[in-house]
């Protein structure tokens, strides 16, 4: 007499619902908002380096620090945040004294901070410059 054959013989296979959720990608630039989200500018003064390294007319980027410095032609230092106003990349590029961002190509005048080229609509956001005891100085604006 055959036994009666097992169908009881289950394999409950419980699939591990390991379903990671990952970080959304979050946009390198992010959104200007009030200007809170941008990149880093300084917050507090900063030594960018010899004030004789920036000449009647020129300009100098100070990636590091996401400064510009331009000093126009009666010698006046100016500064300006190198955060792109148009989506706030940080502006990796300056040619003679015209700033190029990165991300859309908008660019400003080192000298006045103005927009030369869109996208870009609103100027570079000025900070405080001073040369003190040969050195630039640069801080938010006062
Ligand atoms: Fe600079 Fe768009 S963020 S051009």
């Amino acid at each position: 007499m055959p036994a009666r054959p097992s169908t009881s013989r289950r394999t409950v296979l419980r699939g591990a619902a390991v379903a990671p959720v990952a970080g959304l990608g979050l946009a390198a630039c992010s959104a200007p908002g009030d200007g809170d989200s941008a990149a880093a500018t300084p917050t507090a003064p900063v030594d960018l380096g010899a004030e004789n390294e920036i000449s009647k007319g020129g300009a100098k980027l100070y990636r590091d620090h996401n400064v510009v410095v331009s000093r126009d032609g009666d010698g006046t230092l100016k500064a300006y945040s190198t955060v792109c106003t148009h989506a706030g990349c940080a502006i990796n590029k300056l040619q003679g004294t015209t700033l190029i961002c990165p991300c859309h190509g908008s660019q400003f005048d080192a000298v006045t901070g103005e927009v030369v080229q869109a996208p870009a609509t609103e100027p570079l956001t000025e900070l405080s410059v001073k040369a003190a005891n040969g050195r630039i100085v640069a801080g938010p604006a006062a």
